[in-house]
């Protein structure tokens, strides 16, 4: 008879754990009609993954490594991103921008906190997101072509070959890479070598684009050349672009909104910016430049708000 008792206590907890859940993403399947990506109360702290990795079962690493737990990164940070949008990470280097994109993209775990994609919780990487790395060096195969690099993922899925070879040509034409097919990464240039990851990344059709600072290392000529680029391969896929930068100007002349984050620890975003011009922007018009100048002191303020000393302004004097 205890033993019933029990076993219908067990079930009624069970029940409402799954209630809970269910009701949980119903929730968020509400709130998520027109969000493509749900960022959710994400905290971030790494030592703790570091004892996960060095200590078994049997030890406590607290007692071996001391009990103090490394700060966090990231700190209760919520954000929604519209299907379609091209939205901007803006913040000072070590505040966690990476981060939260590599949890975005399922290759980081979270400490708290989920990421919800068309409503369904983040666990690992998926094809419908497409990452374009900072360094193509080591994201590019070094002994295949750039027709090879752009049809790898499309072979990793099985497309039959003609449907890949047609596909990926239309990538590399659509990134302007047309009679490079058969050079291989070491002949091209940082900006070409950056276009066939983007290219690359498309061909896989993602519905979202994650780029963590992509043009980040190119001189400003190619640098421009691949934002406008950018812009068109956006406007003519539809796709949600996820962008990073520490480039105020690159902020503002790509995105429609920008998200500000404070300076880790305990990171976050402190602020959102919806970008009122359309394409294609003159970063030197007054009002754009104004604006510009109101996203630096907003940084400049995230910044400040944690008592580091703000960013460099000289670079609100370059022109593009
Ligand atoms: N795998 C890791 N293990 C431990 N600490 C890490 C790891 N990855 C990042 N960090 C720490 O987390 C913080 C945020 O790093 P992250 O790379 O996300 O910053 P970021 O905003 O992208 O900076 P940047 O603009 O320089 O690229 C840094 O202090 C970094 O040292
Ligand atoms: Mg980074």
């Amino acid at each position: 008879m205890a033993l019933e008792k029990e076993k219908a206590k067990e079930d009624t907890v069970v029940k409402i754990k799954v209630d809970h859940v269910c009701k949980c993403y119903e929730k968020n399947a509400a709130a998520t009609e027109n969000t493509k990506i749900r960022v959710k109360n994400i905290s971030k702290q790494f030592e703790e993954e570091k004892k996960d990795l060095l200590f078994s079962d049997n030890i406590n690493p607290d007692a071996v490594i001391g009990g103090d737990k490394s700060a966090y990164v990231l700190r209760d940070v919520n954000l929604e991103i519209r299907e379609g949008e091209f939205h901007i990470f803006l913040g000072a280097s070590g505040c966690g921008k990476s981060t939260l994109l590599n949890i975005i993209a399922g290759f980081l775990e979270t400490t708290d906190g989920a990421v919800f994609l068309d409503g369904v919780p983040v666990t690992k990487p998926g094809p419908e997101r497409g990452v374009v790395f900072q360094n193509a060096d080591s994201s590019l195969f070094p002994w295949l072509s750039v027709k090879k690099n752009v049809e790898y993922g499309l072979k990793v899925k099985h497309v039959a070959k003609a449907e890949r070879s047609k596909i990926a040509q239309e990538c590399i034409d659509l990134v302007g890479l047309s009679g490079n097919e058969k050079k291989h990464p070491i002949e091209l240039s940082g900006g070409m070598k950056q276009r066939v990851q983007i290219a690359r990344s498309i061909a896989s059709d993602p519905e979202i684009l994650i780029m963590d600072e992509p043009f980040g290392a190119l001189d400003a000529q190619t640098r421009r050349v691949l934002q406008d680029e950018l812009i068109r391969i956006w406007k003519a896929t539809g796709k949600t672009i996820l962008f990073v930068t520490h480039d105020i100007q690159e902020a503002v002349y790509l995105g429609e909104k920008i998200s500000i984050f404070s300076a880790a620890p305990d990171a976050q975003i402190v602020k959102q910016v919806e970008v009122p011009y359309d394409y294609p922007r003159e970063l030197d018009n007054e009002a754009v430049s104004e604006f510009t100048r109101g996203v630096h002191e907003a940084l400049d303020k995230a910044i400040y708000a944690h008592g580091r000393e703000p960013v460099d302004k000289s670079n609100l004097t370059k022109t593009r």
